[in-house]
């Protein structure tokens, strides 16, 4: 395998006026899962043990073929298994699996307050890798220089321990996180609006290949970004300005859900917006980690969701699901219809 063979091409991109045709192959393998050949992108799933990162589909930028990659289920397997030592809040099977050397009911305790550590995720709940000594992370409102020193679900803006995605849009702010929307320009919590030229695109964006699409700040007006449209997958003339659709104000109430205020891990991982690793911290219910999966991927997503390009495998897949429809109320019906498929998206 030539590992520079990515580099030739470069020249083909989602974004291009040279757009391709994005279908759901036949079947399952264990070889390409992202199989791009001339003006065809075909979707495959992986055979068992094997599983693909579907993420290049999301992406705007060039198409290379992607391979399936070998996985290892660890649970209820215990052995000789972890090459390394395990973080706070992580699968273990023995006390030596683990950086403290205490693996309490198969998850990973960390080191106490004033031992020694070299990164915050080794220290137990509540505490950070301060001066290589673990050290009592700060409440709300208290000063603050990174993140890492505040509390499980709150980041460190403006100097400040603060709860995530609690800052209105026009709020100043140094970290994203802060935000409602999770994203911030000039130090301003901002939503994206999107046109096309003076005009004000309504969902789902529809653009022609060769327009323009200009991203706006929702608070100051100014343009965020002018970039291509974006091809959909199955025409060549029509595409979605889709590319900032994770910053639409839709998205905020989706981040007000997601706040939580307890981790069983440290450090980056006390403080993360990834809901799989909320999932195995247990900051996040499982339906709210599924709630999020198929909103988020929706969004990630957006040109292949909103085209149906993949309307027939995207579930299956686990890319998203093409059905949902993002809701506030807590409701637990629409896992009842999912059935088996549920098993699949740990
Ligand atoms: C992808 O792999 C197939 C063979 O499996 C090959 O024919 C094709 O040229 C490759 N495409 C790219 C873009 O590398
Ligand atoms: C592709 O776009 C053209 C508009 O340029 C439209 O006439 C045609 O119906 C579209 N085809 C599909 C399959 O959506």
């Amino acid at each position: 395998m030539n590992l520079f063979t990515f580099l030739l091409h470069l020249i083909s991109a989602i974004t291009t006026d040279n757009c391709k045709t994005i279908q759901c192959g036949p079947g399952i393998t264990s070889d390409n899962c992202i199989e791009v050949i001339d003006d065809t992108v075909s979707v495959y799933g992986c055979k068992a043990g094997y599983i693909c990162d579907y993420s290049i589909l999301g992406d705007v930028g060039p198409w290379q073929n992607i391979s399936c990659t070998q996985s290892y289920n660890f649970v209820n397997k215990c052995g000789n298994i972890y090459e390394n030592k395990q973080l706070t809040g992580m699968p273990c099977c023995k006390d030596s699996d683990c950086y403290s050397n205490k693996c309490n009911s198969n998850a990973c305790k960390g080191y106490n307050v004033n031992e020694e550590c070299d990164i915050s995720e080794q220290c137990d709940l509540d505490l950070w890798c301060n001066k290589k000594k673990c050290t009592s992370v700060k409440d709300t409102n208290l000063d603050c220089s990174i993140e890492e020193q505040c509390k499980a679900g709150t980041t460190c803006s403006n100097g400040k321990c603060i709860k995530m995605f609690s800052l209105d849009i026009g709020s100043k702010a140094t970290s994203a996180k802060a935000c409602m929307s999770n994203f911030i320009a000039n130090d301003i919590c901002e939503n994206i609006e999107i046109y096309s030229g003076s005009r004000k695109l309504e969902k789902p964006y529809i653009c022609s290949i060769d327009d323009d699409c200009v991203y706006k700040l929702s608070y100051s007006g100014d343009v965020y970004m002018t970039n291509k449209c974006v091809c959909s997958g199955v025409n060549k003339t029509i595409g979605y300005c889709g590319e900032y659709a994770k910053y639409l104000p839709d998205v905020n109430d989706m981040w007000s859900e997601m706040q939580y205020t307890n981790s069983n891990c440290a450090g980056s991982m006390a403080h993360s917006i990834d809901q799989q690793v909320l999932y195995s911290c247990g900051s996040i219910s499982y339906s709210l980690f599924m709630k999020f999966t198929r909103y988020y991927g929706q969004l990630a997503y957006f040109n292949i969701f909103n085209s149906e390009a993949l309307k027939y495998c995207g579930m299956e897949l686990q890319i998203f699901d093409p059905s949902y429809e993002f809701a506030l109320e807590i409701s637990g019906s629409w896992l009842i219809g999912l059935g088996s498929v549920l098993g699949l998206w740990i």
